[in-house]
């Protein structure tokens, strides 16, 4: 009977206490494996890495470099024979290469014109079906293929942010619940400009509007504005209004959602204007794929019915912690790829150690040299992660091509109309 009286804790304290234990046991880890700098660097890449990123041949690129001439960046020799490269230097030599020639207008990862923006979203209400992992990975490697990426952090839990090292709640720097709140009523205070919500990260070309647990606010705040009928722009256009107005500094911006159907997800999916869909290739997490999809697709239409309907550039299915050695995984992939075709990306996000052991260090495996891997556990990883890039980002370079060509008929249709009324 002691023992069970001496089990007895009161709740809110003994939560509190182990809050408290764990945040101060993770701050002195963390502060461990980042010292002496204490702030995340983005560390340099090989030619080899560089040649990847910027879509040439490895020989190719040592081409160049041999005959670069001062015109561009060559990098750094390390330890006397490694050629090392800034991210900054890619940048550069990629904006050199394609005013020579030597990158195609299709393959330039910058917007022209009027090339719309690309909006992802990943996007499951199934929990650790790897859509941070994912939404960072992307976001990460995007970025290193000098697109300009803006990444959102949906969920207040903000895995993403931790990743990024930017902390509302720790820093009181603001969050993206700043930029989405409502105007207060009692104290007339409105919701902060995007541009000062949004922050740079150490990841060059990857910014972050940051998430933390006072985005829960917006769900009270939006559930007040249906009863008050006040509030301005409506839940689910104040992502979009967001986003317009810092679209001209960005390529493409990376949602990651919590695994709840919440009022900002909600916005998130109507600013969106492509979605992925991780899930993991298992009987359990298809049987729940049926009932979330159907909810969010009623959920959408009842937003509809007060607006425009929402389309979509494209939906991609990406099955996600993939064993291709475990035959169950590969039937249900199988099966997954019948039923939704050419909806479910070629690619599987490997299931690897890789993953888990930088996340360890509250790395991604982009930020780790690849020498603190097993070499082959690395490169099969690696190439998972490329090839769901290289669909993704075909996907947003079709959306944008596009986007151009309907804005050119656009503008013939108007000047032809133009010309026929004067
Ligand atoms: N491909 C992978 N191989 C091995 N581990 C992985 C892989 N992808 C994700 N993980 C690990 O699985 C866990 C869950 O992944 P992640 O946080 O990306 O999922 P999530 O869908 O965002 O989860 P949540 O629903 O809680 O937001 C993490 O610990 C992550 O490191
Ligand atoms: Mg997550």
């Amino acid at each position: 009977m002691g023992n069970i009286s001496q089990e007895q804790v009161h709740g809110s304290e003994a939560l509190a206490g182990y809050s408290d234990k764990i945040s101060e046991a993770l701050d002195t880890h963390l502060s461990y494996l980042l010292a002496p700098e204490e702030r995340k660097m983005l560390r340099r890449f090989s030619v080899r890495e560089v040649a990847r990123f910027l879509k040439l041949n490895e020989n190719t690129f040592r081409h160049y470099i041999k005959n670069a001439d001062g015109r561009m960046p060559i990098g750094e020799l390390v330890g006397g024979n490694r050629r090392m490269f800034k991210a900054e230097d890619i940048d550069n030599i990629r904006q050199f290469l394609f005013n020579d020639g030597k990158i195609a207008p299709e393959a330039y990862p910058r917007r022209q014109g009027d090339q719309k923006l690309n909006v992802l979203c990943t996007f499951n209400l199934k929990g650790g079906v790897s859509k941070t992992s994912s939404a960072i990975l992307v976001a990460q490697l995007l970025g290193l293929r000098g697109h300009r990426v803006l990444c959102i952090d949906l969920d207040p839990q903000a895995s993403m942010s931790d990743i990024f090292q930017v902390r509302p709640d720790i820093d009181g720097s603001p969050s993206i619940y700043e930029a989405l709140r409502y105007n207060d009523p009692e104290t007339g205070s409105g919701p902060k400009s995007m541009r000062d919500v949004i922050q740079k990260t150490y990841f060059h070309n990857v910014d972050i509007a940051a998430s933390e647990m006072m985005l829960t606010e917006f769900e009270y705040e939006t559930a007040i504005s249906f009863k008050t009928g006040m509030g301005g722009e409506p839940f689910h256009r104040r992502m979009s209004a967001a986003i317009t107005s810092v679209e001209a500094d960005y390529d493409v911006v990376v949602f990651d959602t919590p695994p709840q159907l919440s009022f900002s997800v909600i916005s998130a999916l109507f600013a969106s204007t492509g979605l992925i869909i991780p899930l993991n290739a298992s009987m359990l997490d298809s049987m729940s794929l049926g009932k979330f999809l159907g909810m969010a697709g009623d959920l959408m239409k009842a937003v509809e019915s007060s607006s425009r309907k929402k389309d979509y550039d494209f939906i991609r299915f990406l099955i996600t912690r993939f064993e291709p050695t475990d035959s169950p995984q590969v039937q249900m992939a199988g099966f997954l790829r019948t039923i939704f075709s050419g909806a479910v990306l070629k690619q599987e996000f490997l299931k690897s150690t890789v993953i888990s052991d930088a996340s360890n260090s509250n790395n991604t495996v982009m930020e780790l040299e690849p020498s603190s891997f097993t070499r082959k556990s690395y490169d099969r990883l690696m190439d998972s992660v490329e090839l769901i890039v290289d669909e993704l980002e075909e996907l947003c370079f079709a959306a944008r091509h596009r986007s151009a060509r309907e804005a050119a008929a656009e503008n013939s249709h108007s000047d032809d109309n133009a010309r026929r009324a004067s």
